[in-house]
């Protein structure tokens, strides 16, 4: 069996707040909740954005929280994220592509596939002919493929987040098409499960704020996040299936000041 703790989207700034969010704060009680609940978990992923806007002094810090965690941390990058930054300041497993954060980790009974969907420049997501070309050899494994991204390669009926997903969503899904038991998918801010041309999926919500559902009608200009608490997955994989839990690890008003 592998249990897999599952966070996203924690928006850590060094200083300074997330509108009236303390992001450390809400990183520190994740961190908390699991060393204190699931330390016997293998590993934890971290599905991208991790940081705001000051690169060098966000990601410095950030790695001293993440040393916190009592099982090893696999980060991905989201459309927040700087590959520069990113490798600077946190540890990659062997065989990392040179380019991309993008990377496998590989237990017993199955790969765990991280991908790298950034764009530069771009809030949607990107996932250019070379990391097909790393996804296509990977998906040639007689190993169980799941799969953890960022962006999500479709629609979910979320019109403000479907209008940066990823790009090339099309050809990823006819990659991965009969190849992956699950995706698991950062980026939307809130709880969605369902499938994609037959591959189940399911996002998450963020480590800091919540998006809210999309009615009332909303968009980014009159954004105003959910006054709904955060969470994490626990996710188990055993023998072909797969149990994902969600896990409030603290109140909403923890990290909210005013
Ligand atoms: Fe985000």
């Amino acid at each position: 069996m592998t249990k897999i703790i599952w966070m996203t989207d924690p928006h850590f700034q060094n200083e300074g707040m997330v509108g009236d969010l303390n992001p450390r704060t809400r990183l520190k009680a994740a961190i908390d909740h699991m060393n204190t609940h699931h330390a016997n978990a293998d590993f934890m992923v971290l599905t991208g954005d991790l940081v705001g806007d000051d690169i060098e002094g966000d990601y410095t810090l950030l790695a001293t929280y993440l040393a916190q965690s009592k099982i090893p941390v696999y980060p991905l990058v989201g459309n927040n994220d700087d590959r520069a930054g990113f490798r600077a300041h946190l540890s990659l497993p062997d065989g990392t592509m040179d380019d991309f954060i993008q990377y496998s980790i590989d237990t017993g009974e199955a790969q765990f596939l991280c991908l790298d969907t950034h764009m530069i420049g771009s809030h949607a997501g990107q996932f250019c002919a070379a990391r097909q070309a790393w996804l296509t050899d990977k998906l040639s494994s007689d190993k169980p493929t799941y799969i953890f991204m960022h962006h999500p390669p479709m629609d979910l009926h979320l019109p403000p987040q479907d209008a940066i997903k990823l790009q090339e969503g099309d050809t990823f899904l006819d990659l991965i098409h009969g190849n992956v038991q699950h995706l698991f998918i950062g980026h939307v801010h809130r709880l969605t499960c369902g499938t994609v041309r037959g591959t189940p999926f399911a996002t998450l919500g963020a480590l800091s704020f919540q998006a809210p559902a999309p009615r009332p009608v909303w968009d980014w200009d009159s954004f105003v996040p959910a006054h709904e608490a955060p969470h994490y997955g626990v996710l188990y994989v055993e023998n072909g299936n797969t149990t994902l839990q969600h896990t409030q690890f603290c109140a909403y008003d923890v990290g909210i000041e005013s």
